[in-house]
């Protein structure tokens, strides 16, 4: 049986320390926890996309830790695709190269296929997104019978599978196609994700869809509009068992509720603003 830790938004920086505190206490948790492995499932940084120092306090922390980090880029951490201001690019990936490795890869415990991806390739038309699509399709059909479970930092949907766009929270309609289609060839068992900042957990076909919370801050009604889910901070804790996986989620004593409202002006400013 082994324990994998996802933890996901910790949103740290040297210069805009607003979360950082919320460090210390995890931290702590995952030592006395000592799972076998460490997902991250993005927004890692405050603004990695912008700023390189981001990743080096980052990295610095996770290699501080005792047990190995694998983890997925978020939009703060290397942009979004087609994004005017921040659009992902082969700097901003390099950049997480860098520091935190692979920005997609494929890990096997007991009878299952992890498997990470770069949801900030999704719909950018990059030749980067064609890559990690080909990879994809052969990392899954050389799974033979291990389950799988996916890691990306964005939702593919909010609600329902086939709901056209809803903006920021979620991958495109037409990048999200292709992943429901190998989702439901090669019957994904869970699709865990980041990015909202909720806990939601639920069954969609065959596949479970789990939100994992963040630790670093919770949304309010002025960041972030209704949808399903329960606004709280937290971690999820896999124990992957042979074919088996059970997930809990975790309160992490010390962790402060900060709310990204009361700070947004600081933490990011109006493109405009810039
Ligand atoms: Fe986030
Ligand atoms: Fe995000």
């Amino acid at each position: 049986m082994l324990r994998v830790l996802h933890i996901s938004d910790t949103h740290l920086s040297p210069r805009k320390r607003h979360f950082e505190p919320n460090w210390a206490p995890l931290r702590a948790w995952i030592e006395a926890e000592n799972p076998d492995l460490i997902l991250h499932g993005g927004d890692v940084t405050v603004d990695g996309a912008n700023d390189e120092d981001d990743f080096r306090f980052c990295a610095e922390l996770f290699s501080n830790l005792r047990v190995p980090v694998l983890a997925v880029p978020g939009n703060h951490d290397v942009g979004e695709p087609r994004h005017l201001h921040q659009p992902v690019n082969s700097e901003r990936l390099a950049r997480w190269h860098r520091h935190l490795g692979p920005d997609y890869w494929c890990r096997d415990i007991e009878k299952w296929r992890l498997i990470g991806l770069n949801s900030q390739l999704l719909g950018s038309g990059r030749s980067e997104e064609k890559r990690q699509l080909d990879w994809l399709k052969t990392t899954m059909s050389e799974a033979r019978r291990r389950r799988i479970a996916w890691f990306l930092h964005m939702p593919l949907f909010l609600e329902d599978p086939v709901e056209g766009d809803i903006g920021y929270w979620t991958v495109k309609p037409d990048a999200r196609a292709p992943l429901l289609d190998l989702i439901s060839m090669h019957q994904v068992a869970l699709v865990a994700t980041g990015h909202v900042h909720r806990l939601h957990d639920r069954h969609v076909g065959r596949t479970r869809y789990l939100w994992a919370p963040s630790s670093g801050f919770v949304c309010g009604p002025a960041t972030q509009p209704p949808m399903p889910g329960v606004s709280r901070l937290g971690v999820v804790v896999y124990r992957f068992d042979g074919t088996e996986v059970e997930a809990e989620i975790k309160d992490v004593a010390g962790l402060t509720p900060y709310r990204i409202d009361d700070v947004i002006h600081e933490v990011y400013p109006p493109h405009d603003a810039l």
